[in-house]
């Protein structure tokens, strides 16, 4: 067993130097699945450590955003590259500190890595637009700029995907970054900054500040010199995160909470739809914001489907993610194991009929770690809390409907709108639902987790604030338009007056 005596300490990276916080505190970062395991401390920053990061941002802005988009582009490319060549190290690393799978994992560190290539490619492409002028002799076009220093605030349910889908963007249009990543995963943020950092990223243009959301995140979200702020985690988090960034005035990108639904009709491939609520609902130990924990299906296959769902899902091998054998690991954090408890009791005491699951899992190997089983709930009322609330754990609810509008209805009944998903042969069904989904995501004949790194990602209501992460979206959120006029006619043209131009 390690001790806080023995532990690593890791620190910040701040000016292009690994530093101690000024609090000359730590805290600690154990396996989920094994808290014996002290994975190493961490710094405890205070808000001095976070001013000290963004002064250093702001400084190594005034030349980071005068290197050329495809130079920086190249620093990029080689920072992919040493993800490659690390990937299982930081798969295993990540798997330790985060619980899931290390076939889950290595997809994580595969994500950073394909996000990673595909920002390096716009440093070649971040299309503005040349438009005609409504004047002779006039040009027009506008272009891209970057705004200045970036707060990035990340989750651990991907500890290096999603810091990669907001820091890769940032980079290569020309920002610097301050990135508080969760303090459950640290691990994963350093071992990315760190593949940064060797690739060639200079100093001050990514800085990385460890430590809880008021410290840290406070003064990433009001210090006026910081102009974009990128926030994935919680609906609640990101209202705090809304409001501080309020009256300086900045752009504000904000991914959070999905109850999303998978809607299974009566002519759907029942095997592959339960093949897709398996993954959907317990892959990533159900704690995905896209995770399918919503199942509504038509009465006409409701038994079928369920009988078979809770089958396969009595059979899931719980462990940890580590073995190989393993197809589900645990809880992140013993509050994310509560709360799965929790809501196992709210949608008891709402009647809701537990059909699989219901308990925590401690005997033997299992004893140290925040196991639960996977847990499905059938016979739902769309209105009970389990069917409407985020509880991000292995927690399914099944809803029985009678028609695709139902469905439908069902699936927009909820504050949140990230993703979902309808299984059926019938492609008038299957477009109907895609436009009626009040979503940013639509899969068909998919489950509802395994977006792409090169299209748009986010979602509507109370998941987003109208931006979208990944592919072109990301730019949007990491640059802003400057228009462009040159008159080379050599005389004064007046546009917007009501004169003869022809
Ligand atoms: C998240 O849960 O915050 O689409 C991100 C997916 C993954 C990303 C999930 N590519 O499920």
């Amino acid at each position: 067993m390690t001790t806080t005596a023995t532990a690593t300490t890791y620190k910040n990276f701040i000016d292009g130097e690994w530093v101690a916080s000024r609090s000359g505190r730590t805290f600690e970062n154990r396996n989920p699945a094994n808290t014996d395991d002290l994975i190493g401390l961490f710094q405890h920053s205070t808000a001095e450590d976070v001013h000290a990061a963004i002064e250093a941002a702001a400084r190594a802005y005034e030349t980071w955003r005068l290197v050329p988009a495809p130079k920086r582009a190249e620093i990029l490319f080689r920072a992919a590259q040493l993800l490659v060549d690390r990937k299982e190290e930081y798969a295993r690393d990540m798997t330790r500190e985060m619980g899931k799978i290390l076939n889950e994992t290595r997809g994580d560190v595969q994500e950073a890595i394909d996000m990673t290539f595909y920002m390096a490619g716009e440093g070649r492409r971040m299309f503005g637009q040349t438009v005609p002028s409504e004047l002779r002799s006039k040009f027009a076009m506008s272009i891209r700029q970057p705004l200045g220093v970036s707060s990035i605030i990340t989750p651990w349910n991907f500890p290096m995907a999603i810091p990669s889908w907001k820091i890769a963007p940032a980079l290569v249009c020309g920002n610097t970054v301050v990135f508080k990543p969760a303090s459950q995963t640290p691990l994963s943020a350093l071992n990315f900054v760190k593949a940064l950092t060797d690739a060639g990223v200079p100093k001050g243009v990514v800085n990385l500040v460890t430590g809880d959301g008021p410290d840290v995140g406070t003064p990433m979200t009001t210090d006026p010199a910081v102009r974009v702020v990128s926030f994935t985690g919680s609906t609640t988090v990101g209202r705090i995160v809304n409001e501080a960034s309020a009256p300086s005035f900045k752009k504000v990108h904000l991914e959070m909470g999905g109850k999303n639904v998978i809607m299974i009709m009566d002519d759907a491939n029942l095997e592959l739809a339960v093949d897709g609520c398996l993954w959907g609902g317990f892959g990533t130990t159900g704690q995905r914001c896209t995770a399918a924990s919503r199942v509504v299906v038509h009465e006409k296959v409701y038994r079928a489907f369920v009988d078979a769902f809770v089958a396969r899902a009595r059979t899931l091998k719980v462990g940890d993610g580590l073995l190989d054998e393993t197809e589900m690991g645990p809880s992140n954090s013993d509050p994310q194991l509560q709360t799965v408890m929790k809501y196992v009791k709210v949608g008891q005491d709402e009647g809701a009929r537990l059909a699989v699951g219901g308990h925590r899992l401690d005997r033997g190997s299992l004893a140290k770690g925040y196991f639960h089983e996977p847990t499905i709930f059938v016979d739902v009322d769309p209105k009970m809390r389990v069917a409407r609330e985020e509880i991000f754990g292995p927690v399914v609810s099944v809803i029985p409907c009678r028609s695709l509008d139902e469905a439908v209805a069902i699936g927009n009944s909820v504050e949140y709108g990230l993703s979902a998903s309808i299984y059926t042969q019938d492609i008038n069904r299957a477009f109907a639902a895609m436009r009626d989904l009040y979503t940013g995501i639509f899969y068909v004949n998919a489950p509802t987790i395994g977006a792409e790194v090169h299209l748009p990602f986010g979602g509507t209501k109370n998941t987003g604030n109208g931006h979208r992460e990944a592919g072109v979206a990301a730019l949007d959120v990491f640059s802003e338009w400057k228009s462009i006029y040159i008159d080379f006619s050599g005389k004064l043209q007046r546009a917007q007056i009501d004169v003869e131009q022809i």
